[in-house]
């Protein structure tokens, strides 16, 4: 049988129908049972057993998701985080159930991203490092002779090795909200052509061309990691854009926002992918593939920064081929 007063929306409510109903009930049995001509002690007794029956039944369920909530608690605390609260009623205590479940879901869900994170790291860690470890022990064994392109390679893999490091780093300091942003207003074509600059060095057969209008366009932001940003998003450009490419650093005002856009000539990003390359250690199949990439982190950290600054980023197809990065940042604070 279901509680009759399941669908009220206020335990108040509920308790006072139960006194109320309970009273009634006692004064009811008491009437009849002097009508019949029962002995004072007996219509009390009995009155006093239907009143009780009768509050049993009407505040069944008030309490059981509460001790539900209990059991689901406990069972968390000792790290099992799949127990969840069966939520019947409309009432206060219902919609704390309601409430406790989706705490219990976001906590799983922390949970299953640190797992995720911790066999990412190790995985990315433990890569380069077998390789060196390797190359070290055959030159300990003497099978081979350091040449200078051994040691060239066994720096390029100590180099990686300390730009991961970085970047889990800025990373871990980005997410806890322990970075403060350093706000100031200056030219964004100063930042773009900065970027551009070092991009040209990296990258000596690529075009560089930075456009912005109007040109003297100031931008609210922290300088240096802003243009974090922009180098992350260069140096993807810059590793899939073919030699004699060009790649594009745009700046334009629209609706209170700065739109930034960075432009190449590469084979751009599939649709399926373009939410997830934002996401820690994430790469498309086909930069997997390539050795040069790197492990994934570049835009989680660009979308951190864009997150700090009330902006927002993402990817787009390019017509007719090419990636489009577009970060949008609110002009004022
Ligand atoms: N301009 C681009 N064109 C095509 N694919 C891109 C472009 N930018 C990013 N991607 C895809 O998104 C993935 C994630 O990029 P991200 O910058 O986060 O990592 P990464 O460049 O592989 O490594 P890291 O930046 O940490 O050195 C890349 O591996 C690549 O697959
Ligand atoms: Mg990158």
């Amino acid at each position: 049988m279901t509680n009759p007063l399941r669908r009220l929306r206020s335990i108040k409510v509920k308790l006072s129908i139960v006194i109320v109903a309970a009273v009634a009930t006692t004064l009811a049995v008491n009437e009849i049972g002097i009508y019949l001509n029962f002995r004072a002690g007996f219509r009390a007794g009995v009155a006093a057993l239907i009143a009780l029956l009768m509050v049993q039944l009407m505040s069944r369920g008030m309490t059981s998701p509460l001790r539900s909530m209990e059991r689901a608690a406990t069972a968390m605390a000792r790290g099992d985080l799949d127990e969840r609260v069966s939520v019947t009623s409309k009432d206060e205590v219902g919609r704390l159930a309601v409430a406790f479940n989706l705490m219990a879901d976001e906590i799983a869900e922390v949970d299953r991203q640190r797992r995720d994170l911790v066999a990412n790291v190790s995985h990315e860690l433990r890569t380069p490092i077998s390789a060196l470890r390797a190359t070290l022990e055959n030159l300990d064994d003497g099978v081979v002779e350091p040449d200078p392109v051994l040691i060239a390679t066994m720096l390029a893999q100590t180099e990686r090795l300390q730009r991961l490091v970085t970047q889990l780093l800025d990373l871990s300091r980005l997410e806890s909200g322990g970075t403060l942003l350093h706000r100031i207003r200056f030219p964004v074509a100063d930042l773009l052509e900065a970027v551009a600059d070092e991009g040209s060095l990296q990258a000596p057969r690529i075009t560089f061309t930075v456009d912005v209008d109007p040109s003297e366009q100031a931008v609210y932001a922290d300088p240096e990691r802003l243009h974090q940003v922009f180098a992350n998003l260069v140096d993807n450009a810059a590793r899939f854009t073919p030699d004699g490419g060009e790649i594009i650093l745009r700046a334009r005002p629209y609706d209170h926002h700065l739109r930034l856009e960075v432009l190449d000539e590469g084979p751009g990003i599939p649709p399926e992918a373009m939410a997830r390359v934002f996401e820690r250690f994430y790469r498309t199949d086909d930069s997997r593939s390539r050795d040069a990439g790197g492990s994934g982190l570049g835009l989680a950290i660009a979308r951190w920064i864009v997150d700090l600054h009330g902006g927002r980023i993402r990817a787009e197809q390019r017509d007719p081929r090419g990636c489009r990065m577009v970060v949008e940042l609110p002009l004022e604070a």
